[in-house]
């Protein structure tokens, strides 16, 4: 469980500038929110950073190479929410679960690979349903996941150019799926073809995953048979070394990993994230956060714009509009650890699934609450769907309990919901939305931030 942050939400934030923060720790807690897309548990991408860089020490791997490898194995996850939808839609099943379990099958096995199909399809479906599904998938296969793996990888590529890293940590990201004897996705590129980093991620990751499930001799079993197929075998004998040394498996396992993950960036290569750079990070964070579901394609974008601009217009200082505009980003960021099942089904949710997507405000809070430079934000992901009247989740809170910034963020959020397209309906003309809204005035909704709101719509072109 990730730690309760200390905020109080009836208090404004302060907006403060940002001083000297380690783009490591931004990126960092960051990483977490891609964990949770990946349904692995928290941490597997700082773990993954601990493993790959004691590997690249084992193997001397050059010192410029090694800053590109601490962000390739932090961000080695960045693509993952693009191909989300496209699982829900092949599997009918949670995305998580299925990507969470296929991180260990043995895909050179035949009838591990059916097992694994014929366990995580559709489960409410009809016989005749998941019989259509497991032929498709049975003849349609290898391109199918192909094409997800490409999906995957050219996206989280994308993002960390994005945010500015570099072209290399970026290819290393591209290359992810790539195996050593040339039967990897989606180039096929073999052995030494295949960028060192990648081949690094790609032990570390899978080391990771069996470790989570089994611990250290699972992880090394795992390695060591599927040396020369999967891995680098230099890069396996590198791995044995680094793992017979005191204190690996024990550091893994530790709640300090963080800091010490954090320590393990090259000192003569610290990168740290000045007002710019946050901007960039969060900016292109939002991409990956809409990305996770059709539904949600450019909401964050838009409810950052709607609440800056409704921010403006309630005066706000340009200072702590950036900041806002921060927080309006990455206010959905939990969305990331709720199932497409429930985010892209067309019907109407029961209670029960319902209650599963509100969990995505506490989880926007959790995962916020971890990073130093984005805990004021905390409040505005854990609150967003609060109402002035107490009748609002996840803490029922009340009028002046919500602080203005928040409401600001609801209002905008509201905004861009209605006049969005949804799985179960369409999207609304403004004027409706704004007739709809209306009737919340005061009793869900901040009457000033709607006036602002009705004030700036000329200027937002909707
Ligand atoms: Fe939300
Ligand atoms: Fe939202």
């Amino acid at each position: 469980m990730i730690a309760a942050c200390t905020t109080r939400q009836s208090e404004s934030p302060t907006g403060q500038a940002v001083q000297t923060v380690r783009l490591a720790e931004l990126v960092g807690g960051l990483s977490y929110a891609l964990d949770l897309t990946e349904g692995l548990p928290p941490g597997h991408a700082t773990r993954c950073c601990w493993i790959g860089m004691h590997i690249a020490k084992e193997i001397q791997l050059p010192e410029q190479q090694f800053s590109d490898l601490y962000y390739t194995l932090l961000l080695k996850d960045a693509g993952c929410s693009s191909n989300a939808a496209r699982v829900f839609e092949l599997y009918a099943n949670d995305d998580r679960a299925i990507k969470r379990d296929y991180a260990s099958v043995n895909n050179r096995s035949f009838v591990a690979l059916a097992k694994f199909v014929i366990g995580h399809l559709a489960p409410e479906a009809p016989l005749v349903e998941k019989l259509r599904r497991f032929a498709l998938l049975a003849m349609r296969g290898e391109k199918i996941q192909s094409d997800l793996v490409a999906a995957r990888c050219q996206r989280g590529s994308d993002i960390a150019l994005e945010m500015g890293f570099s072209p290399e940590t970026a290819a290393a990201i591209e290359a992810l799926g790539e195996y050593w004897d040339g039967r990897g996705r989606p180039r096929g590129l073999k052995g030494t073809d295949i960028p060192m980093n990648s081949r690094i991620a790609l032990l570390a990751q899978v080391v990771e995953v069996f470790w989570s499930l089994g611990g250290p001799q699972e992880a090394l079993a795992c390695a060591q048979e599927r040396s020369g197929t999967w891995f680098d075998p230099n890069l396996v004998r590198a791995l044995q070394l680094a793992a017979a040394k005191p204190g690996f498996w024990q550091h893994l396992a530790s709640r300090e990993l963080s800091t010490r993950v954090a320590r393990l960036e090259p000192v003569n290569r610290v990168i740290i994230a000045d007002e710019a750079r946050c901007d960039v990070i969060a900016r292109a964070f939002a991409r990956v956060i809409d990305a996770k579901s059709p539904f949600t394609f450019g909401h964050s974008t838009r409810v950052a714009r709607y609440a800056d601009a409704i921010a403006r217009q309630l005066g706000m200082q340009p200072k702590n509009r950036r900041w806002l505009r921060r927080a309006a980003l990455l206010h959905d960021i939990g969305k990331l650890g709720i199932s497409n099942a429930l985010l892209d089904k067309p019907g109407k949710l029961t209670p029960a699934e319902y209650a599963k997507i509100k969990e995505h405000s506490r989880l926007s809070g959790e995962i916020l609450c971890r990073i130093p430079l984005f805990r004021e934000f905390a409040d505005i992901g854990r609150s967003h769907h609060e109402r002035l009247d107490g009748k609002g989740y996840p803490l029922g809170l009340q009028g002046e309990q919500i602080n203005l910034e928040t409401r600001i963020v609801t209002v905008a959020d509201i905004f861009d919901a209605l006049t969005a397209e949804r799985p179960y309906r369409g999207a609304l003309p403004v004027r409706e939305a704004l007739a709809l809204m209306a009737k919340d005035r005061g009793i869900a909704l901040d009457p000033e931030c709607l006036d602002a709101l009705h004030a700036v719509l000329p200027s937002l072109n909707v």
